[in-house]
């Protein structure tokens, strides 16, 4: 880190920077850079410059910060950092214990005097030149955060991969869940980033689980306590649109055949379970008291779904499903599912579909039956 934040580093990556670091041209940069800094320079700075274009994608000003590959991959989306630290602002003092580069770090020190904590002294060094780059004054200390004994405002995003690979036993965070959930007595607030997937029910009550999508992507789930949280149990937070959906008391969905249109809910609010809060909304039902599609007479304009127009409905079978749809002279087809083992990829394969135009069908349960519905998006304002 210390040679990449050198001035013959930074000069070697802007170098990078400057050249054409698409996959075919990566070779000839590659050679480039390293006969201009050198066989060990070289490699580390076309390597921070492709992070540095990949980092776009995640942050405003991702090409001015510095990252390794997994701080990139394990950092927050800016959109979303932004989001969570909204619940920070105007704390006296908040700590991030587990800041890495800064993903969180720095948009809660632009809400608050905020202090990072590190265990990896190479990250911590990037999260420093990270808030300079940005203009912000952040402290930061090397230290494992499972020995300290925080107190005020804190922020946590525990380490959730293990070897390359996503974890999504909680037990195997690192710092353990229970570690950092174990601070909450002493604090006045606590905001601790989770995978989507985590089990609600194994959670302590006394938290807010809120789940994240960006552009209808479900990001993370966070745990609110203390303070930070709103007073639900279970929040789904549609970005950038800012729409909160909270646990109201919906009545149990009825559950129906098909209608005349199906709403296809946000990730966020499927993994926050609050389909039914939705189905209450828009005064729809389900098709299955377990599958999260819900049906209405009329697409109620919401932002926490997808409607589509149903054209028909069928009993599941290959035969007429390949029949109709080449009556709709269907080619490309986009298929949507929930509750049925078929494999879009082997459906399209099997269908043979040589028409032109692109259809959706939803493959899902009614009755206990699997049916296919062929369906048309709808543009209703949300
Ligand atoms: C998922 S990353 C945090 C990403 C950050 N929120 C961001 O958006 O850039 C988890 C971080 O926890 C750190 N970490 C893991 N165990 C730790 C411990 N016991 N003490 C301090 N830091 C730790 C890792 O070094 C890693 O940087």
């Amino acid at each position: 880190m210390r040679l990449l934040l050198s001035p013959a580093g930074r000069a070697a990556v802007a170098l990078a920077q400057g050249l054409d670091l698409s996959p075919a041209a990566r070779l000839p940069a590659a050679e480039a850079v390293r006969a201009a800094a050198g066989p060990e320079l070289g490699p580390l700075a076309l390597e921070q410059a492709v992070l540095k274009g990949r980092a776009r994608a995640k942050h405003p000003d991702g090409d001015r910060l510095w990252w390794t590959g997994e701080a990139l991959e394990q950092a927050s989306s800016y959109a979303v950092a932004v989001h969570r630290a909204a619940r920070f602002a105007g704390a006296e003092r908040v700590l991030d214990l587990c800041c890495s580069v800064g993903g969180d770090l720095l948009p809660l020190a632009a809400v608050a005097p905020a202090v990072g904590v590190d265990l990896d002294e190479g990250r911590l060094l990037l999260a420093a030149e990270n808030a300079r780059v940005l203009g912000l004054d952040v402290p930061l200390v090397r230290a494992d955060v499972t020995r300290l004994d925080p107190r005020g405002h804190v922020f946590a995003d525990p380490a959730r991969r293990s070897g390359g690979r996503r974890v999504f036993d909680a037990r195997s965070y690192t710092p353990r869940l229970d570690v950092v959930l174990g601070w909450l007595p002493h604090l006045d607030a606590l905001g601790v980033k989770v995978a989507p997937g985590i089990d609600h029910e194994a959670l302590p009550p006394e938290l807010e689980v809120e789940v994240v999508s960006l552009r209808g992507d479900v990001k993370e789930a966070v745990l609110w306590g203390g303070s930070a949280r709103r007073g639900p149990r279970r929040t789904a937070t549609l970005l950038p649109g800012g729409h909160v959906l909270t646990d109201a008391a919906a009545p149990v969905p009825d559950v129906r055949p098909p209608g005349q249109y199906l709403l296809d809910p946000d990730g966020a609010v499927v993994r926050s379970h609050l389909v039914a809060e939705v189905v209450r909304q828009v005064g729809g039902w389900l098709l299955d008291e377990t599958i999260a599609y819900v049906c209405a007479d009329e697409p109620v304009p919401t932002p926490y779904g997808r409607w589509y127009a149903v054209r028909e409905t069928l009993p599941f079978g290959l035969k007429p499903l390949r029949e109709r749809l080449r009556a709709y002279d269907a080619g490309p087809l986009v298929v949507k599912k929930r509750g049925t083992a078929v494999e879009p990829e082997v459906l399209r394969r099997q269908l043979k579909l040589a028409g032109s135009r692109e259809v959706t069908v939803v493959l899902t349960r009614s009755a206990g039956r699997q049916v296919a519905l062929i369906v048309e998006a709808v543009r209703t304002p949300s």
